[in-house]
């Protein structure tokens, strides 16, 4: 049997190897069927390179979106689904199709989306890199085959030499095309190991591998004749995802307002107001950007607000149940924000982010 599955992995003799190398999972209620490496892949890529339209946003095992029903066979599961899911999820079956990778062929219940994504599974090279504040740089990376993506998706950076695959969003908008150069605004994390690698030396010329697009973070349709206004809030590298997702609505024609919050520590933190300047200028609507800055000096040159962003959200009089929210950034941040636009009555459906965990 070990020699068997050996032969299997390798991918040796055609067929009836390939079929060892792999768990099938069937999929309820719509008869789907895909496969899926043994002992490697989780459920959810293998969907999303097969095609499908499984729903999802983070692949980190944090947003739920994935969550399926397992009718039969057995997952062993990265992270532990009970912090995320809740009890009845857990008693009625429920996994994390990004955190599972099967140990038998499977049957699991999920509505899938039609028109997935079309994954694109390649290798670039990076070829700029620049700081854009002192701890953030910017990373542009030449594609071996080109990728489509929707503004505000992201794609999974991943370094063979480090054994790691990490999450950056597009900072830029398709405007119609493939991309074959994509650009990241990617932020340090004291001790973390992509970014203190990245952060250490000029990076131009290295190979990586690069998956995507993912996630459903992008601008939805306005909505009834008077649609309400956009509200955008985000920190830090959460700037990246906004600038994607606004200047690919400029290049669509949106004509409707946004109110764009950009919460940061102090002046050095802020960046980007260049682009922010470009967008403004024929937007159909207004377009208004404010930065709020919560750990500037007193007496500093800093004449604009201070404090943080969510308390900048009262000043706003909007037809709140109606808005549409798009947040970017840090949990904490994140997390703060989505309390806050509850607590201004909008609609859960109509709150979207990444938190950049
Ligand atoms: C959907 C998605 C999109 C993302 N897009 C971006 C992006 O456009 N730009 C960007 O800079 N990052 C983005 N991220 C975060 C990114 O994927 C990495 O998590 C981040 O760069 C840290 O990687 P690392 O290997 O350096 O740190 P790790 O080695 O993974 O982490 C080291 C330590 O830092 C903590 N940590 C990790 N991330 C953070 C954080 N953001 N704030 C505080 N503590 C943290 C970890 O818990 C750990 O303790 C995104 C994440 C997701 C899920
Ligand atoms: S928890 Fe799986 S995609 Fe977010």
């Amino acid at each position: 049997m070990k020699l068997l599955e050996w032969l299997g992995l390798q991918g040796g003799a055609a067929g009836s190897a390939k079929a060892r190398a792999h768990h099938t999972v069937h999929v309820a209620p719509g008869g789907q069927v895909f496969e899926v490496e043994k002992g490697r892949k989780v459920i959810l890529n293998s969907a999303l390179s097969a095609g499908l339209g499984f729903p999802h946003n983070c692949r980190v095992g944090s947003c739920t979106q994935c969550k399926c029903k397992l009718k039969s066979g057995k997952v062993r599961e990265l992270t532990d689904s009970s912090y995320v899911l809740s009890a009845e999820d857990l008693k009625a079956g429920m996994i994390l199709a990004c955190q599972s990778i099967p140990e038998t062929d499977l049957e699991i219940e999920v509505e899938l989306t039609t028109g997935g994504d079309r994954l694109v599974e390649t290798r670039g090279t990076v070829v700029g890199q620049r700081n854009l504040t002192h701890d953030i740089v910017e990373l542009r990376v030449a594609l071996d085959d080109a990728m489509p993506f929707k503004a505000g998706q992201y794609a999974e950076l991943r370094l063979e030499e480090l054994s790691l695959s990490r999450n950056y969003s597009f900072a830029m908008a398709p405007k119609g095309q493939e991309a074959k150069e994509l650009v990241f605004h990617v932020r340090k994390v004291p001790g973390g190991r992509f970014t203190e690698w990245l952060f250490a030396a000029n990076r131009q010329e290295t190979r990586l591998s690069v998956n995507g697009p993912f996630g459903d973070f992008y601008l939805r349709p306005a909505e009834g004749d008077k649609p309400a206004p956009i509200v955008c809030v985000a920190g830090g590298s959460g700037m990246a995802p906004i600038l994607s997702l606004l200047e690919q609505a400029k290049w669509a024609g949106e004509s409707r307002d946004v109110h764009y919050l950009f919460g940061a520590r102090t002046q050095r933190d802020l960046y980007a107001e260049r682009e922010m300047g470009r967008l403004q200028q024929g937007w159909r609507g207004s377009l208004n950007f404010t930065q709020v800055l919560s750990e500037e000096p007193q007496g500093s040159s800093w004449t604009g607000k201070r404090g943080y962003v969510t308390e900048a959200l009262d000043e706003l009089a909007l037809d709140w149940p109606n808005v549409q929210a798009y947040l970017c950034g840090p949990p904490a941040m994140i997390d703060a924000a989505i309390t806050k636009f509850a607590a201004l009555g909008v609609k859960s459906s109509n709150i979207r982010y990444d938190k950049f965990e």
